[in-house]
């Protein structure tokens, strides 16, 4: 039971201190670092060499790490995740006054939230700031570590029907107070102290509002954990710690852990899924190991991916929104999820891979599927394989509340993951001419 307790709070641990994307991809890139991992820049020549790990980001907000085997390869082995949650963005010239009594912040909408769980508790922001310096501009990080902002609720009182089913306007409902009448003008340079610099000197911001709320442990037995934006970094972190504790050189493969921004929106961005950054990796590396075009392609055919992303575990006040039989429960085991319109990229072939793995990393696995009548949502793998075709199975641990502020989860499946995604880099795999799988 301990490892399961230490590997969620280890996992509570990094998403407190990745209160955006930005903050997340900083905090990886620092994990790897520790690991041996080098940094590599996209508009730099890469010279890599046999043995050795690197990683790569985009925008500051996606993030690739890739170990090259001392072998000659003939696969990638990729598990793709996202940084990013659904949250409001803060927008241009925010403050707008209500009454000559209140400051409030004009955001917008990043991606779809349940909005009534935002309302009522301490709120705060994160994100960048670029700002000028003598010879151009920097980014810097800012995390605004306070009880900031709220969103109050209209009082039952005012509205009578408030339970009977609400509906919220962004523009109207959703914008949090920043202060009294004397916080006027005090947004730019509260940014400021916390950058180091001049308010003038601000000329761009990416800034998301989070809840302030601290991850849990909690249950009967400790068996659920509660916390911010476990869709989608409780998968971000588990595939992570499995990626660096699986330090196998002797494979003949290059195991890849990929973690991309913008999966909320659609990930069609300059660092999203559905954008160049997968592909161009995976070339540079098969040309920086001295690969033909050919041989890529080879590569590539020989190659498994894991789209990792959480899934919905049977409510316990709608069993009826479930599939009949398919219900994934919470600690059950790493959840494979299917989709007849390749919503979810899980076939006969990557299913039987995926569990077989399993088996070797003596985890338990469960099966999704939507309702038949019920559409629901896409994620990583079909849009990735868009861009760089090659099997994949898509995979996730099971939560309740997704899209909320304060989301749910087992505390074991956090480790189960862990331990699936070392077996999975770990592993050599290879396909023969059918749709036949020999490990080696
Ligand atoms: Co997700």
């Amino acid at each position: 039971m301990q490892k399961f307790t230490d590997s969620s709070k280890r996992l509570l641990d990094f998403i407190e201190k990745s209160p955006s994307c930005f903050h997340a991809v900083e905090n990886i890139g620092r994990m790897l670092e520790e690991h041996g991992f080098e940094r590599l820049y996209e508009n730099e020549k890469w010279e890599l060499a046999r043995g050795k790990s690197y990683y790569v980001t985009r925008n500051s907000s996606s993030v690739m790490a890739f170990r090259i085997p001392e072998e000659v390869f003939t696969g990638f082995r990729l598990i793709c995740s996202h940084t990013d949650s659904p949250s409001f963005k803060v927008k241009e010239n925010p403050e707008m006054e209500t009454d000559r009594k209140y400051i409030r912040l004009n955001v917008e909408k990043y991606g779809g939230m349940l909005c009534a769980p935002w309302f009522d508790r301490p709120l705060s922001l994160a994100g960048r700031l670029l700002v000028r310096q003598e010879d151009g501009v920097r980014q810097v990080l800012v995390n605004i570590d306070r009880d900031l902002l709220m969103i109050p609720n209209l009082a039952i009182h005012m509205n009578r029907s408030a339970n009977e089913g609400a509906s919220y306007h962004a523009q109207v409902d959703m914008c949090p107070v920043f202060g009294d009448e004397t916080s006027k003008d005090g947004f730019s340079s509260m940014l400021a102290k916390e950058a180091g610099v001049g308010p003038e000197d601000i000329l761009g911001t990416d800034l998301y509002v989070y809840n302030r709320q601290k991850g849990t442990i909690w249950g009967a037995n400790g068996e659920f954990i509660g916390g911010p934006r476990l869709d989608d970094l409780q998968c971000v972190f588990a595939t992570l710690e499995g990626f660096l504790a699986a330090e196998e050189k002797k494979v003949t493969h290059v195991s890849v852990f990929c973690a991309f921004d913008n999966e909320e929106t659609g990930s069609v961005s300059r660092q999203g899924a559905a954008s160049t950054f997968l592909q161009d990796t995976l070339m540079r590396i098969s040309e920086g190991m001295g690969q033909s075009a050919q041989e890529y392609r080879m590569t590539v055919a020989g190659s498994f991916m894991i789209s990792a992303d959480n899934a919905h575990a049977l409510h316990p006040a709608h069993p009826e929104m479930a599939d009949p039989v398919n219900r994934p429960q919470m600690n059950h085991g790493i959840v494979v999820k299917y989709n007849a319109n390749q919503k979810y990229t899980t076939d006969a072939v990557s299913a039987a891979v995926f569990k077989r793995l399993c088996e070797k990393a003596e985890v338990p696995y469960q099966t999704f599927t939507n309702r038949s009548d019920m559409p629901g949502g896409s994620t990583l793998g079909n849009i990735s394989n868009t861009q760089v075709s090659m099997r994949c199975v898509d995979i996730g641990l099971a939560q309740l509340a997704m899209h909320s502020p304060y989301e749910m989860a087992g505390i074991k499946d956090t480790w189960y993951l862990q331990r699936a995604a070392e077996v999975f880099y770990r592993t050599a795999f290879c396909f023969g001419p059918g749709e036949e799988i020999r490990f080696q």
